[in-house]
């Protein structure tokens, strides 16, 4: 007798039966695939409430519990044991690197962190003033025009220089697109540092002083950078799943899932949640922005409040809140008046009963805008730090897809709800 689960759904009187498919961890899932054909019928889940789009062996949240596995390890044990390209390796490969392993992927990232001269230009192009983000998408995109050679992605070779051209150049770019901003020259990225210390360095060095990055600071962006290297299925990351299905260029595909992490649903809460911690300026104000945050009748929310997953603390927010607390103390910032502030607006909510009922706790973005203006990144860099961790995660999702024997290009339907067939009437007759 087999074993197989399955479900079964009745329409005008006849039965069909679908296979469930069990997972590792968490829900399992109701094959459909046959549904259309079976009956006619589509299912409408608009926002993807309750539908998987893909299997993946890459990353598992189980929001109820709060828990985060890449790869199977918990991020908590990630978090203090492994730096952000060890993380990066793992979920590339599957599996840790060993000590030679580690060493010969740190030196292949580093041989690919110069960009071309020429994209140069490119930034020049922008405004000074123009969101760093928009940059992101315009030169990100634009590499697609210098890597083109390399564009068989039934190559596994292929792909892997890709996935290692974009790890490594992301933090050239986003330094690129602030430099660019302030008016500063470039910095030419330095092999002989660390892949995050590096980063800081393109970020705040001027050819003019000896910039020595602080180990303490590196090791908390460092941090950053992990918690943020995947998420499963999210927003961009199944825009760049989508985008690539149709079998487009890799970095065009990054600079699609930069688009979608721009919006202040999604990566752009962190700019959101700091402006917010702004505006709302002292503690003395915190009952009146709660107050907004719960009328239905105001557009406010509580930004770095929330998750479509998480019903229960996001771990990353956890670790983000001691990173921030770290940070502060080694700058002698104990007293951070948006510090102090976020800690009042997270107690009061975390004992308001329209956030308890709703199970609305504080996510990745709460504390990691305080950290990051510590760390001297100015509020409208957030998200390209954001989108610079998180290419590791769409290179790997993006490859996971192309790979898989059940791949095949996104098409969603549709339920028309638009006017019924009908003739065009002639011009007079408008
Ligand atoms: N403040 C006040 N009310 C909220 C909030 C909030 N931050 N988040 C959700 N709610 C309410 C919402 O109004 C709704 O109420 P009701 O049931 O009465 O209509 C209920 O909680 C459920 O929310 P939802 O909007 O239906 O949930 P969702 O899963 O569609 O949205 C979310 C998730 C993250 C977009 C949303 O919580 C939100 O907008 N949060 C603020 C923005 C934010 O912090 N985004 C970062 C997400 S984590 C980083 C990332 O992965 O990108």
């Amino acid at each position: 007798m087999s074993t197989q689960r399955t479900a079964t759904l009745t329409v005008d009187g006849k039965t069909v039966e679908f296979p469930i498919m069990k997972g590792t961890h968490g829900n399992d899932v109701i094959d459909i695939r046959t549904l259309g054909a079976k009956t006619g019928l589509f299912t409408y889940d608009s926002g993807f409430l309750s539908t998987a789009s893909c299997q993946s062996r890459i990353t598992y949240i189980d929001g109820d519990k709060g828990e985060l596995l890449y790869r199977g390890y918990p991020i908590e044990q990630l978090a203090e044991n492994c730096t952000f390209l060890e993380v990066a390796y793992l979920l590339k490969q599957g599996e840790l690197p060993n000590l030679q392993q580690k060493l010969t992927f740190e030196k292949t990232i580093k041989t690919h962190t110069m960009v071309h001269e020429q994209l140069v230009k490119f930034f020049q192009g922008f405004r000074r003033d123009a969101h760093p983000m928009a940059v992101m998408v315009g030169v990100v995109g634009a590499l697609s025009a210098f890597y083109h050679e390399v564009t068989d992605f039934s190559d596994a070779e292929h792909r892997n220089i890709s996935f290692n051209r974009l790890v490594a150049k992301l933090p050239t770019i986003v330094a690129m697109a602030y430099k660019y901003n302030t008016g500063q020259p470039f910095m030419y990225p330095r092999n002989d540092l660390d892949y995050t210390a590096n980063f800081m360095y393109m970020m705040f060095g001027t050819p003019c002083e000896q910039y020595k990055p602080n180990p303490v600071l590196v090791k908390a962006l460092d941090l950053i950078f992990t918690l943020h290297a995947d998420h499963e299925q999210n927003a961009s990351t199944s825009t760049v799943r989508l985008s690539g299905s149709s079998g487009a260029n890799p970095f065009a595909c990054i600079s699609a899932g930069i688009a979608c992490l721009w919006g202040p649903a999604h990566g752009g809460a962190n700019e959101a949640c700091l402006q917010m911690l702004e505006e709302i300026g002292d503690v003395s104000r915190v009952g009146e922005y709660i107050k907004r945050a719960k009328d239905k009748n105001d557009s406010f929310k509580l930004m770095g409040f929330g998750h479509r997953v998480y019903k229960n603390f996001d771990p990353r927010a956890k670790l983000m809140g001691k990173v921030c607390a770290d940070v502060l103390a080694e700058l002698g910032l104990e007293n951070d008046r948006l510090f102090k502030l976020a800690r009042e607006l997270e107690k009061i909510a975390l004992e308001d009963p329209y956030f308890i009922e709703k199970k609305l706790y504080p996510n990745v973005d709460f504390y990691s805008g305080i950290v990051q203006k510590a760390l001297g990144i100015p509020t409208s860099m957030f998200t390209c730090i954001f989108a610079l961790a998180r290419t590791v995660g769409w290179m790997t999702q993006w490859e996971e897809m192309l790979t898989d024997p059940e791949y095949k290009i996104g098409r969603p339907r549709q339920l028309y709800i638009g006017t019924a067939r009908r003739d065009v009437p002639s011009l007079d007759k408008r």
